[in-house]
């Protein structure tokens, strides 16, 4: 099975997983990425058993949108029974690296409303250890050098993700070279510096499901 078989295994089960506790109320979060995009696809030919979704940028919006599915502000909804997103590692706490899609930050804020954060990722997500994978990190631009110097000091290697600007105006720092032993406090400490939006890594909240695509099937994880 190629890649995007895996994902779209994983999109499908995404949806067969959450159709049950859906109602014409229910709004769902929805993350950004190619898997994020495959649910989407998945998820559209049952856009009247639901009321909409809120978007975690204006690409996965506009998708939404296309496919006739309403997109709310996180403002005017109550609560979000599901998060659907993708994640560029994940640990076997489920704990992540999101970001590569530069949509950390709105991705962090829609999973902390939803109560069930459903993680869909093909198996060469799946690592013991976060920090193959360079850690995105959101900077005011103004900001970008004094954080970059701070990172260095933390035993980061921050490289500048150039021409990239968030949906939210700011700038990307990709951390390289980091074996994060202890993603909560790193996550922690990388909030702390002054200039710093966000960070790429879901620690302190974890998805709460993993759905794995492998070439035996897809893997539920909790
Ligand atoms: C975007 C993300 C994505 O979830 C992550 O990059 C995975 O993307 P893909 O599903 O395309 O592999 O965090 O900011």
């Amino acid at each position: 099975m190629s890649q995007d078989q895996l994902k779209q295994a994983v999109a499908q089960a995404a949806v067969k997983e959450i159709l049950p506790r859906l109602d014409k109320h229910a709004v769902i979060g929805v993350g950004t990425g190619s898997t994020a995009n495959f649910f989407i696809d998945a998820l559209a030919a049952y856009k009247d058993d639901f009321a909409g979704a809120v978007a975690s940028s204006e690409a996965t919006a506009e998708r939404l949108k296309n496919h006739g599915i309403e997109v709310f502000d996180l403002n005017n909804v109550a609560g979000l029974e599901f998060y659907i997103d993708g994640a560029d590692e994940t640990n076997p706490h489920l704990e992540l690296i999101k970001g590569g899609g530069a949509a950390l930050t709105r991705e962090k804020i829609v999973a902390a409303v939803a109560k069930t954060f459903i993680c869909i990722a093909d198996d060469s997500k799946k690592v013991d250890f976060l920090g193959n994978f360079p850690l995105p990190v959101e900077v005011i631009p103004m900001a970008r050098s004094h954080v970059a110097r701070q990172i260095v000091r933390l035993g980061g290697d921050p490289v500048y993700r150039t021409g990239v600007v968030t949906d939210n105006g700011n700038v990307i720092l990709d951390i390289h070279n980091m074996q994060i032993t202890d993603p909560r406090g790193l996550e922690e400490q990388l909030n702390a510096i002054v200039g710093v939006v966000c960070n790429g890594l879901f620690a302190a909240r974890p998805a709460d499901v993993l759905l794995l695509g492998t070439k035996d099937g897809v893997q539920r994880i909790v």
